[in-house]
């Protein structure tokens, strides 16, 4: 799959740009557990996926800078001297989003063309976003020499978002697609944007996905509005982030905060609790444990953070039914997109046909079931 995206990407270049391109892949993620927890300094537990953008990208000697998005079949011409942002939701943006936060670095670039296509839906939860940045990002540095660290790199990327993209996420998504390690997922800490490695052998368990198909978007002004909220209380609290907050400091301002602000709150702290607890029961091999902590994740997310739709909702409640199933959430910024599942290797097939087939009769529409490889983070291909 990931071989044939490069195999096209390179080819599609070489027909339009009569060079040898370099070959970026950069995949997207899954997280495990700890979600909206990344922009309140807390835990969060991705691992980066065997699916996400291929990218071809060289300099360009005509003056002129291209990029071709292949799965839209769109492309644009640029200068990179006189960039701004295209118009809200534009794919453009997180290219020029990332230009700009590079020439912002004083670092110069010149000229280049880039040729890229996905293999992950937008809006599934997978961050195809920060794979295209991180993409982006990664093959600049390559081809005009910049020194720039792995760290810088992600900062950039999501810089971009935040400028270009109008959303003001965490470090989770760019952060897990450049740093990702094969069979492993990463406990990230987002204060100090370090991270442990955890392998990941369920044995006779495995994580699946399943896509709502409902796109969300997080440019939504939803995102933005939570994380301004986990801000505002932190202020009140004197503290950073919500992540030096515990549940009694928040029980004190209880008088000063909205109860809905304060539910997202409390999610918050005890979100990026379930996290560190989940990392415990998979060092303990304890699959029943973090099964129950990721549950108890999505019902977070769902009555007190209220971020999940009724189709998410739903795919989690054919989990809950469902003895196979140890653990089901929605994944990443919600609105839509996937469920992870912590499911019984020999009961997948079952339990993907018996799903689908109840959201098809509840929604009239078809989810999608995907297999995930855990995979390693951005990187040139030879
Ligand atoms: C999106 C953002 C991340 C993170 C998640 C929610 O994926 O890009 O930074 O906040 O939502 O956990």
């Amino acid at each position: 799959m990931k071989q044939d995206l490069l195999k096209e990407v390179k080819r599609s270049f070489k027909k339009k740009f009569k060079k040898e391109p370099l070959l970026v892949f950069s995949p997207g993620r899954i997280n495990i557990i700890g979600e909206h927890t990344d922009y309140n300094g807390g835990f969060v537990f991705p691992a980066a996926v065997d699916k996400g953008i291929a990218a071809a990208i060289e300099k360009s000697d005509t003056g002129k800078s291209t990029a071709i998005a292949l799965d839209l079949d769109s492309n644009i011409e640029f200068d990179l001297n006189n960039l701004k942002p295209s118009k809200q939701g534009s794919w453009e943006n997180y290219v020029f989003g990332v230009v700009a936060e590079i020439q912002n670095r004083n670092k110069v670039i010149g000229d280049f063309n880039i040729v890229f296509k996905g293999n992950i839906p937008g809006g599934a939860g997978m961050s195809s976003s920060a794979a295209l940045e991180n993409s982006v990002v990664y093959g600049l540095n390559e081809l005009f020499d910049l020194g720039l660290t792995k760290t810088e790199m992600i900062l950039i990327s999501q810089k971009a978002e935040h400028n270009y993209v109008g959303v003001k996420c965490g470090i989770m998504d760019q952060y897990a697609s450049m740093f990702g390690i094969q069979d492993n997922a990463l406990l990230l800490d987002c204060r100090t944007i370090e991270s442990t490695p955890y392998k990941i052998d369920f044995k006779d368990h495995q994580l699946l996905l399943i896509n709502t198909n409902v796109k969300h978007s997080l440019s939504d002004s939803a995102y933005n509005d939570r994380r301004s909220a986990c801000e505002s209380i932190a202020e009140l609290l004197g503290v950073n982030t919500l992540r030096d907050a515990s549940e009694e400091d928040l029980e004190k301002i209880i008088d000063k905060v909205t109860p809905e602000n304060y539910q997202k709150a409390l999610y918050v702290i005890q979100e990026i609790a379930r996290t560190q607890k989940a990392a415990q029961a998979i060092t303990d091999n304890d699959l029943e444990k973090l099964g129950a902590l990721i549950y108890a994740s999505h019902n977070g997310l769902q009555h007190q953070y209220k971020v999940s739709c009724d189709e998410l909702d739903f795919l989690v409640n054919q989990a809950k039914k469902n003895k196979s199933v140890l653990g089901a959430r929605m994944m990443g910024g919600g609105f839509g997109g996937c469920t992870i599942n912590l499911i019984e290797r020999d009961k997948v097939q079952e339990f993907a046909e018996s799903a689908a087939k109840a959201y098809k009769n509840k929604f009239n529409k078809e989810c999608s079931v995907y297999f995930i490889e855990l995979s390693e983070g951005t990187h040139v291909v030879k």
